[in-house]
Formats: C-alpha cells, structure tokens, sequence
C-alpha cells in the first residue's frame, strides 16, 4: 500500500528530560499542530527530530519505541548538529533573512557544513523507509536541500515540498551565499507549495534571477525536469478547535479565569518567542492604549502567552529580557491593587486551556512582522461559536490574505494598533457577528484536511503530467 512520508524538522511530539525520566508532550509551532490532525490518516509516517538530546543508545531505543507506536520516526541530533544545523544555519540564517531580519542573519561555513550532513541524514532516514510507491512530502526551511537529495537518489519518487514560512524579494535571498544551492535543493520535488501567491511569486523571481530557469502558469522547466509550485494556504483541524472550546475543560478553565478577573475585559496574545511575532510592538501599543484612553484603565487587560522557543540563539535570549522588562515597567506603572494591565505567561498550555483563553478574549491581538501563515488567528476565530470577538490582524501576516474581515493593521504602526484596539473594543455586536461569521465560513471551508487534499491531488497531478511528457 502507498503511503505519505511526512518529513519535518520537528516531529508532532517532543521529548523532554525532567529529573528522573524522559516525558512526552505536544510540540507547538504552526507545522506540528496543524500537520498533527493529518498524518494519522491510511498509515502515514512522521520523520523528524523529537526535540532533546539522547544520551544514550538506551535512550534512543526507548524513545524510538515509544513514538513508533505513534507512526513516528525520531531522527536524532547530536549537541553539535543541534547547534550548528538547528540552532546556527536553521534559526540564525535562514529564519532571519526569510522573515526580512537580515540584520540578525549570521553567515557561518560550519553552519552550512552541519546544513548539509543534518539534511544527508534526514535522507537516508527517509531512504531507509520509504517504499518505492510511497509519496514523499519534505516539510520548511530546515530540510531545503532534502528533496534534490531524495531526488539523487531515488529518480523516480513522488516529492511534495512545503515552505511554511514567508519566501522572501528575490533581494534578501540574494544576500544568502548559498543561494543557488538552496534554491537546487528545493527544486528536487515534483511540487512545491507556499501560503501565498506573493510568496509563489518571490520564488520564481528567484529562480530566474538566480539559476535562469523560466516559468510559465507556475510551472518550471529545469532542463531535466517540470517542477511545479503552486499556493496553498494552510488551515487548521476546525471542528477540533470547535470542540475543544465547548468542551467541559475548557468551560471550567474559563469560569474559574473569569472570577479572577471580575469584569475585566480581555484582549489576547499567543505566540512563540520570536522577533518576527511583533510582541515587543504589542506591548507598547497596548500602553499607547491605557495612555490615551484612561477610561480603559481597570476595565481591559492584556492576557499575553509566550511560548518558549530557541533560547540558545542570542536574539531570542534578548527579546525575552526585552519583553521582560517592558511587561514589569508597564504593569509597575499602571497597575492598582484590583487591577493588573498585563497578565503575562512565559510558557506552553494544553489544548483546553488554549481554548478555554480564545473563549475568555474578546479581541485578539495577532500582530506578527513577518508570518508565513499564523494559525493562532484562525484558532480564535473556530474558537468563537457565539460569532461575538473581533481579530486584529497583521497585514503581514499570510492570513491576511484570507481573513479581509479582521481588523488588518499595519503592526509597524503603534499608533493605528492601539486606535484598532480601541475600535474593537467599542464595536457594536451586530458588526462582530458579521465579520466573525465570513471568517468562519472561510476557516471551516478552507481547513487542514481540505489543504492536505489538494496540495495531494496537485502532486499526483504533477507526476501523472511528467509521465505523458516522457
Ligand atoms: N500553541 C500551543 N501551545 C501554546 C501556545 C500555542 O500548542 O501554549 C500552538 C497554537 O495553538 C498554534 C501554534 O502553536 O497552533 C502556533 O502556530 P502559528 O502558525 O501561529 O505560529 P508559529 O509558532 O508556527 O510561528
Ligand atoms: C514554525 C516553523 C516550524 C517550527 C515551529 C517551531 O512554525 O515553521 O518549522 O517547527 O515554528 O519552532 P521549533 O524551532 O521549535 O521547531
């Protein structure tokens, strides 16, 4: 029977070391949460990294029993890959200049070098597994080179490719010393798909800048081969997020949250500790907020959830110290005895206390600088089943390609996002329901299942059209 080989950096569960034993948790991140409602279809595999670093053959034995069990295959890294491949190359290079921070970008040969060998690996992993009929679906910016890898090896395979990041102008890419390399590496699939068509486009310009291939109707012609790339935005498992709202857990975590805070009103934030997410730009918006509406003193509070991640690379290290200070120096000089302007959580929650928060908010503030897609946005609005809430919307968000009846603002702009805040806040329920209701007509419709389907239905497409060209 064939199958759909998932292949990611990180695999949909992460190993963690507490004192006395390794334990098994969800990871976060738009990849694992969306991809998770997916793979267990028709005996799907998931490779990947599980996240920590084994000591131990004993330790991988035993983690490699427990995900299998999960059809998950751990790849294991070594400290130095971690630190090179994931922590260097991965998230010092290539997330900074995909999401327009070059300034942040470092340009390391022993980081390209790990780059190279963690990819290898990945690949002979996916070899070692993947059976000739199997569709091979290679997922983000840290396996780049994999499908030209599979390719070598394996002339004939199917090879989806997914980019769940932003494809930058052709001018960030070229900055990149490895550019072509990259850009070959990518090339290796049948198909390559990106959230939006901007980011589609970008590519292509790169492509042709860069190694000279042209494309017509998103299809490219290698010389040796037709690759297509095509938009696919990503969506989430809706009815889950449907039913983790109204579930028991959630209804209680809300009403015990809701005597804590009285009358208060809430405005929610959820991220991952990341520059690109805009937190530090939120922070100071919502205190533009309370300075120029003191009215909304007492009466609205910031609930901001950031989630750990990366904290070995130096730039997320000082954004947490950033966003540290900025939360004690605002709460230190607007709180009262019954009142905290910022209620700020430095970790990860389950599925139910994430929901019971996207039911307790009555605006959501998702405000990235740069985000390939942001399903945090779209879980708010699957979240909300009486239509009430109102989403603030980044314009450079990929979402906001989908959801024109947010509230989109440019998250640059302090003072347009704190006005936005006040205009969400005073905005007559008829209004909300009816933005609330298209984008939930469009969440649903447009969700995960739906993406994985066609995103499949093209790649076969694709293979079929190599076929009759040959
Ligand atoms: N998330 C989570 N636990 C938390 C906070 C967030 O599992 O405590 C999930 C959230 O539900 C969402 C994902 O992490 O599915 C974040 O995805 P998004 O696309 O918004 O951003 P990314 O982290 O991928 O950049
Ligand atoms: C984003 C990336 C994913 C990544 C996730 C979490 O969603 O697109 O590839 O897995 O962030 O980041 P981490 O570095 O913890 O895997």
């Amino acid at each position: 029977m064939s199958r759909t080989i998932i292949v990611s950096n990180r695999l949909p569960t992460k190993v963690l070391r507490t004192e006395e034993s390794l334990t098994f948790q969800a990871s976060e991140g738009g990849l694992a949460t969306g991809l998770g409602s997916i793979y267990r279809q028709e005996g799907n595999v998931w490779v990947g990294w599980p996240g920590l670093f084994v000591e131990d053959a004993n330790e991988e034995a035993y983690v490699r029993e427990q995900l299998r069990d999960d059809s998950m295959v751990p790849v294991f890294l070594t400290e130095p890959e971690i630190r090179d491949f994931y922590e260097g190359f991965s998230n010092s290079t290539l997330w900074p200049t995909f999401h327009y921070f070059s300034q942040y970008a470092t340009y390391e040969q022993s980081h390209w070098e790990a780059y190279v060998a963690v990819n290898e690996k990945f690949c002979q992993a996916v070899l070692a597994l993947a059976g000739l009929e199997d569709t091979i679906w290679v997922h983000d910016y840290q396996l780049l080179l994999l499908p030209a890898m599979l390719r070598q090896a394996r002339p004939e395979a199917t090879i989806g490719f997914f980019l769940h990041i932003p494809f930058p102008s052709y001018e960030l890419i070229r900055v990149l010393p490895w550019r072509k390399e990259l850009l070959e590496g990518m090339l290796g699939a049948d198909l390559l798909g990106f959230h939006t068509f901007g980011y589609m486009r970008h590519f292509l310009s790169a492509v042709s800048q860069l190694l000279g291939f042209s494309s017509q109707n998103g299809q490219i012609e290698t010389g040796a081969r037709t690759v297509l790339v095509d938009a696919f935005p990503m969506g989430i498992d809706y009815e889950r997020y449907v039913q983790a709202a109204a579930s028991e857990a959630a209804v209680q975590h809300e009403a015990v949250y809701r005597e804590a805070l009285r009358e208060v009103r809430v405005i929610l934030s959820i991220d991952r500790l990341d520059y690109s997410k805009g937190i530090a730009q939120r922070l100071r918006a919502f205190e533009l907020l309370i300075q120029r509406y003191p009215e909304w003193r007492e009466q609205v509070s910031l609930i901001m959830v950031v989630v750990p991640s990366r904290d070995q690379v130096a730039q997320y290290a000082a954004l947490k110290e950033e966003i540290d200070e900025l939360v004690g120096r605002i709460n230190a000089q607007y709180r009262t005895i019954t009142w905290t302007p910022i209620h700020y959580f430095y970790r990860s929650f389950p599925l139910e206390e994430l929901a019971s928060l996207y039911r307790l908010a009555e605006v959501a503030l998702v405000t990235p600088m740069r985000d390939g897609m942001n399903l945090v946005a779209k879980e708010f609005v699957a979240s909300k089943a009486d239509g009430r809430g109102v989403l603030i919307l980044s314009e450079r968000a990929g979402a906001a390609r989908e959801l024109s009846d947010a509230l989109i603002i440019n998250p640059t702009d302090t003072g347009q996002l704190a006005e936005a805040m006040h205009d969400a806040l005073v905005m007559p329920e008829d209004e909300q329901q009816l933005r609330m209701g298209a984008m939930q007509a469009l969440v649903r419709q447009y969700n995960v299942f739906a993406w994985a389907k066609l995103f499949m239905a093209r790649l076969a497409y694709s293979k079929m059209k190599q076929h009759t060209l040959a």
